[in-house]
């Protein structure tokens, strides 16, 4: 099949190199001219693990091209557009992974939440919107009912347990403009972040000023190096705002860190990152850092504290290295 991928973004290029992959031909299209360029070259222009092995299949086979040209679109017999979702209000909201009009097939990549190549793989199905049956009045573009039911059935865990604290730290729901329900759903993952932040307040005596926190990690998921809406970055800010000196760790992010977060401290040693920490965030569940050592991690401290914010960590293990223990919704 002739398909058009529409946006070579995060979701985009894997899409379109696990299309060619799967034998389809496949045109990559987007408005950015130095993105096309690297894509073209097997460069990706972001962090995905097997990414640029599949990248490079794809191109040596043949069946994978880019370019700037919208036109070229005109010879494909489905088009997936993969552009971004507007954050805030806007007149035009585009179509996209979680926007779907009812004609749109929807990625595999789309429906997960790990990264975008391995929802793909792993996935035995491409969704499609309904075929009709909007209500009148309704908009033409609504959210995929997949990916708010997901993040809906995540946060209203959170919400039925508000009066603890709950897992996990929060995650990027992509699409804030949804139903007045899905606001619910993003007010309850940020009032997630804060209640991390509070949380290391309280670890710290009440006051965060002056005190050494340690950040891992940077990326909203595993395995990736974006950090857009990323809870784990946004509590990074918050925790400095108050008075601390953070220092932030992660596997693959730390340059998009540098460029958003200029004023934040990054180091890519998790061990040095963690020198003279008063308390340590854990974050985002990076295979790397639930398998740290917690002896190894203490005689790094100042205190051996550390919160937990994705419930990844063993409880047991850190404890029994001297450490105190904090988890969201876990004792
Ligand atoms: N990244 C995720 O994990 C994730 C998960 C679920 C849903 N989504 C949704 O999928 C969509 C794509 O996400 P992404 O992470 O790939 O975004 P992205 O910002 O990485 O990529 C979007 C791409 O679209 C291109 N673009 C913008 N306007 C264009 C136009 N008019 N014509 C052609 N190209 C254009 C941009 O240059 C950019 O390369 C978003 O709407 C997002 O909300 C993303």
């Amino acid at each position: 099949m002739k398909v058009s991928v529409i946006g070579r973004g995060y979701l985009g290029a894997v899409h379109a190199a696990c299309m060619a992959d799967l034998g389809h031909e496949v045109v990559g299209i987007d408005v950015d001219a130095d993105k096309i360029a690297g894509l073209a070259a097997g460069e990706p222009p972001f962090h995905e693990p097997g990414f640029d092995d599949l990248l490079r299949r794809a191109l040596s086979s043949g069946r994978l091209v880019f370019t700037t040209a919208m036109a070229e679109a005109a010879r494909a017999q489905v088009h997936f557009i993969c552009v971004g979702t507007p954050s805030r209000t806007a007149t035009t909201p585009p179509i996209c992974g979680t926007w779907t009009p009812p004609w749109t097939p929807c990625s595999p990549s789309w429906l997960g939440t790990t990264t975008a190549r391995r929802s793909w793989s792993a996935s035995r199905r491409s969704r499609w919107g309904p075929r009709n049956g909007l209500p009148p009045g309704w908009p033409t573009r609504r959210p995929t009912p997949v990916r708010c039911w997901s993040g809906t059935r995540s946060s209203s865990a959170r919400a039925s347990r508000s009066t603890t604290p709950s897992r996990p730290t929060g995650w990027c729901t992509g699409c804030p403009q949804a139903l007045t329900f899905l606001r619910e759903v993003e007010a309850i993952n940020l009032r997630r972040r804060e209640h991390v932040v509070d949380l290391a307040a309280s670890a710290c005596g009440g006051d965060l000023s002056g005190v050494r926190v340690a950040v891992l990690t940077a990326a909203f998921k595993p395995d990736s190096d974006d950090i857009r809406d990323s809870p784990a970055l946004a509590v990074a800010a918050a925790v400095a705002g108050r008075g601390s000196h953070v220092v932030v760790t992660d596997p693959a992010a730390l340059e998009n860190v540098r460029r958003t977060h200029p004023d934040l401290t990054v180091e890519p040693d998790v061990l040095r990152a963690v020198d003279g920490a008063d308390v340590v965030l854990l974050l985002t569940e990076w295979r790397q850092y639930i398998e740290l050592d917690p002896a190894e991690v203490g005689r790094r401290v100042a205190r051996r504290q550390i919160i937990d914010g994705r419930n990844a960590l063993d409880p047991s293990r850190w404890r029994a290295a001297g450490w105190t223990y904090r988890g969201l919704g876990r004792p």
